[in-house]
């Protein structure tokens, strides 16, 4: 219980782009970089010399804030571009890395942000998964998957723990769900719960355990930092399917975009986070989860750890579903 009321009163936040030196020189990608808390982030980082990579599903979505962005005066202008990927179709995820890698021989950060909440039972992704499944979990862990060879090359190179990938999870983990986190039986076309909460939930409690399980079997020894991120309770469209009376009971634990922007920041960037802190639960506005669920603490560890070993199987999973789109 301590950890919810952690994240929903997260006081003031320490590490805020005013903290940042210039990050010239670096290649950043967030994911679902045109709304919310990932625009926010990308803002943040053009202004820092950045070369950034707005990735989405909506080339005009992006072309139009890449213009009202660049059109800001601003002392130390990155590079802004935009990226298509449909991380709800399996079919777009290599097109959209190769199209990277034709112009990128580096990638500092990865910040797989982009998500879909609350969204009506019965919801899927074009590959038929229950949408918050398919969208949040199984299309960015191919993303990650694809991108991995050129996050461990920078890491050969780039300063020990500079390069990372930060997953956006939720509060809601700590609410709502299956026991475990997730429930892979529901993953199944047809057997999806019919409660969004429970959907989004598992989800979200997937992007945690791609986390971890990144950590265990690449980015440890790689050198990178891979974590999973609770970015705030914050004023995005996100909320749009959350019922009324639990957004105006809420309202005001909730904040401006921005402050997520900070929890990423300090996730993507700060010089607390290390390499062997991979696959921990951080909360806003920066820090770590004081307390997080027991029983996905358990599904992190491997059944040789004394764990469930459900991550490990998640993982399996995901990579299983993604194959033939690899
Ligand atoms: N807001 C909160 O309180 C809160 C709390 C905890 C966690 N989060 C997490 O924060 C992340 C960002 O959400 P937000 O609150 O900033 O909401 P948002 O404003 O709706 O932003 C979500 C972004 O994801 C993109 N996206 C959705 N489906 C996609 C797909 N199939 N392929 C590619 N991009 C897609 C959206 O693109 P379009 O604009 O084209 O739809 C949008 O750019 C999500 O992962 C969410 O779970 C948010």
């Amino acid at each position: 219980m301590g950890g919810t009321w952690a994240q929903m009163l997260p006081g003031t936040a320490e590490f805020t782009d005013n903290d940042l030196t210039s990050q010239a020189g670096k290649v950043f990608i967030v994911t679902g970089g045109n709304s919310g808390i990932g625009l926010e982030l990308v803002k943040m980082l053009y202004g820092k010399g950045a070369t950034v990579y707005m990735a989405g599903r909506s080339p005009s979505k992006i072309a139009a804030e890449i213009e009202s962005i660049t059109a800001q005066p601003n002392k130390t202008p990155g590079v802004l571009k935009g990226l298509h990927v449909d991380l709800g179709d399996l079919t777009t995820i290599s097109t959209a890395v190769s199209t990277f890698l034709q112009q990128e021989s580096r990638l500092d950060v990865l910040w797989n942000n982009a998500g879909i909440a609350h969204v009506p039972v019965g919801s899927t992704s074009v590959q038929g998964y229950e949408a918050h499944m398919g969208t949040n979990c199984v299309g960015p862990y191919l993303f990650t998957k694809l991108l991995t060879p050129i996050l461990v090359k920078t890491a050969d190179s780039a300063s020990p723990g500079s390069v990372r990938v930060v997953w956006a999870t939720s509060s809601i983990v700590d609410m709502a769900g299956p026991p475990g986190g997730l429930d892979l039986s529901e993953q199944a076309p047809g057997k999806h719960n019919q409660d969004k909460a429970h959907n989004y939930s598992a989800s979200k409690a997937g992007n945690w355990f791609l986390a971890s399980e990144l950590h265990k079997r690449t980015a440890r020894e790689a050198g990178i930092s891979s974590v999973a991120v609770n970015p705030g309770n914050l004023r995005t469209k996100g909320w749009d399917g959350v019922p009324f009376l639990m957004r105006t009971l809420l309202s005001a634990f909730i904040h401006g975009p921005e402050k997520g922007a900070y929890t990423y920041l300090w996730a993507g960037l700060s010089p607390d986070v290390k390499v062997e802190d991979g696959g921990k639960f951080v909360i806003p506005w920066g820090r770590w989860h004081p307390d997080p669920r027991t029983d996905c603490l358990e599904s992190l560890r491997s059944k040789d750890e004394g764990g469930s070993g459900l991550a490990a199987d998640f993982w399996e999973w995901c990579d299983e579903q993604t194959q033939q789109y690899a």
